[in-house]
């Protein structure tokens, strides 16, 4: 059986996650946010002691992670690494950073390929990440690009922190969101561009409700 597919592609902060989530629970898909991917390798990464940058090491110690994707029943994505629910503590900061560093690595991004394909065999999903219209599935049904200034990605950011209760001064998330937004545009291996085919979605302007609205509207003229 043929599955739907729908890839949303971004820099952090522009409200991918949040968007994709809401529209798969309309759509009855599953939701699959690859950015937890990537973190959780980090966090290992980070647990490790290795030096993110190092490309040799990093690619070393993938081996000695098992990674878990599972779906709770609510439907929820949960990741875990060796055995730990670990999805709560891989939204911390620090492990962005690494995040975006390790996802540099040519190793990393081809360890989890197949992950990331096996989801979208299985089930039809709403997926979100850097190169899911590009590389992860070249051949989905729907294609978005979504953004929006930087500043405003900073912003929806720190309201996110405070309500985790880990709150962050504005100039310090701008910083770091710029500092990924150059590390996933500029990296050489699958670096951050909107595919061909893919439906540009600009958020500067649009609240929650509008930004979602325009997405479902593109959904709806591609299938
Ligand atoms: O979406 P996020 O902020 O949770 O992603 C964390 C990091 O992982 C981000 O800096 C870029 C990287 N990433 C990637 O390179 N490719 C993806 N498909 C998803 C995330």
């Amino acid at each position: 059986m043929d599955t739907i597919s729908i890839a949303i592609d971004g820099p952090s902060g522009a409200g991918k996650s949040t968007l994709a989530r809401s529209v798969a629970a309309k759509l009855g898909y599953r939701y699959v946010d690859t950015g937890a991917i990537y973190r959780t390798i980090a966090y290992h990464v980070m647990r490790s002691r290795v030096d993110p940058r190092d490309e040799e090491a990093v690619a070393a110690c993938l081996p000695r992670a098992s990674l878990e994707l599972t779906y709770d029943a609510g439907g929820l994505q949960h990741m875990s690494l060796d055995g730990e629910d670990v999805t709560e503590a891989i939204r911390l900061p620090e492990v962005s950073l690494c995040a975006s560093a390790v996802s540099a690595h040519p190793a990393v991004r081809t360890y989890l390929l197949e992950m990331q394909r096996r989801a979208a065999r299985t089930h039809d999903v709403v997926m979100d990440g850097r190169d899911i219209g590009t590389v992860v599935l070249p051949d989905a049904d729907v294609k978005i690009y979504l953004t929006a200034s930087a500043q405003v990605r900073a912003r929806r950011r720190m309201s996110e922190l405070e309500q985790r209760g880990t709150p962050e001064p504005f100039e310090k998330i701008l910083r770091e969101i710029e500092e990924r937004d150059r590390n996933d545009t500029q990296r050489s291996v699958s670096p951050l561009r909107r595919a061909a085919d893919a439906v540009l979605l600009d958020t500067t302007e649009l609240d929650f409700h509008q930004s979602e609205e325009a997405l479902l509207q593109i959904i709806k003229e591609k299938i």
